[in-house]
């Protein structure tokens, strides 16, 4: 169910407001939770809050050596230990439908997916399948697992979805002539916006399809954070884009960035709030539903091709059409 601009979803937190801030007060004990990428970056600070409010956690990660270690931290720091990892390559379907088998194979409840994993502005590679890999992995994955998942979430009480967007969705619309760059030259960047937007559609329109079910599903954008995410980018570029300056010590946070604790607050948030409950389709950020970003603003709010509803149904259509060919 959208929201009229005029009953725009507030909290009490803020931009500065971190995930266990979040989650204070908060009783998740009962509530399954995967987190795609919850082993490292904002993913792991959201397992951190969430394990912390008692929720029983399943991290979906890429290297389970590294999972492992984010379990014994998350457990040693918040003395909870119903918290597991299970692999899970995004970019890989066949992974993909190994995680979900194992998933319903327990035959419980799914009450929140945090769909958090994600690659940045990396060269052009593609998939087994021959898609782009940033969409691949940043959309298509999270497509697969969010739909095969689906009867698992609408077994739950409440079930929330949660979509990792980014302000870079500004960067580019779902371009559906070509959405694999086979006949435009590649721009890395132009392929991360379209993978954000695609993540802020999906959530779109899933909410579209099962608020009738009770899901509420919602995008967020979680603040600029100093994170693995960069991996691809060179140093030069990061200190031409302003995110870090020459000279800076490791771990320095530039003005208007946030620490992970902070960055991970608004998924979090999206995930547990009572004010959110019912209210899905919606673009988050700072922990507060987000405005429409005023002309010519780009630190803040969402640009309208993330609204759009026919794009969002069109996308879901294609992104099936795309999986059933793979
Ligand atoms: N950091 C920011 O400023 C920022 C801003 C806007 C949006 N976001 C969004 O926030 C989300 C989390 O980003 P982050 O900053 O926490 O980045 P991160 O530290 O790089 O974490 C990303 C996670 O995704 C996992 N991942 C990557 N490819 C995968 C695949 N094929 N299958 C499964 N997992 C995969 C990574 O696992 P490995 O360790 O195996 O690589 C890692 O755990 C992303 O969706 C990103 O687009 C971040």
């Amino acid at each position: 169910m959208s929201t009229e601009p005029n009953t725009r979803i507030t909290s009490r937190f803020h931009r500065m407001s971190t995930a266990l801030e979040v989650v204070e007060g908060v009783d998740l004990r009962g509530r399954h939770v995967i987190v795609t990428g919850g082993a490292s970056g904002l993913g792991f600070e959201a397992s951190r809050a969430l394990a912390k409010a008692g929720a029983s956690l399943t991290l979906g990660v890429r290297n389970a050596a590294q999972g492992d270690e984010a379990v014994n931290r998350i457990g040693e720091e918040t003395g909870h230990r119903d918290i597991r990892v299970a692999t899970l390559d995004l970019a890989d379907l066949a992974s993909v439908q190994r995680f979900v088998d194992a998933w319903l194979a327990r035959n419980q409840p799914l009450h929140v997916l945090i769909n958090n994993a994600g690659i940045m502005a990396c060269p052009l590679t593609r998939t087994a399948a021959g898609w782009e890999s940033q969409f691949a992995t940043n959309h298509l994955g999270h497509f697969a697992l969010t739909r095969a998942l689906l009867p698992s979430l609408l077994a739950a009480d409440a079930p929330r979805v949660v979509a990792l967007s980014s302000s870079g969705h500004r960067l580019s619309p779902v371009v559906f002539d070509d959405i694999h760059f086979e006949r435009r030259d590649y721009n890395k960047w132009k392929a991360y916006g379209q993978t954000k937007t695609a993540n802020a559609l999906m959530a779109l329109h899933l909410d579209t399809l099962h608020a009738k079910d009770g899901l509420t599903a919602n995008a967020v954008h979680p603040g600029g954070i100093h994170t693995g995410l960069s991996r691809f980018l060179p140093r030069e570029e990061m200190e031409a884009m302003g995110w870090i300056k020459p000279g800076d010590a490791p771990g320095t946070i530039p003005p208007g960035f946030k620490n992970a604790e902070q960055g991970a607050a608004t998924s979090v948030w999206a995930a547990t709030a009572p004010e959110l409950q019912g209210h899905g389709g919606l673009y988050l950020e700072d922990c507060n539903e987000a405005i429409a970003s005023p002309e010519g603003e780009r630190r803040f709010g969402y640009v309208p091709h993330i609204r759009d509803r026919a794009a969002a149904e069109r996308l879901w259509a294609v992104s099936e059409a795309m999986l059933a060919q793979a």
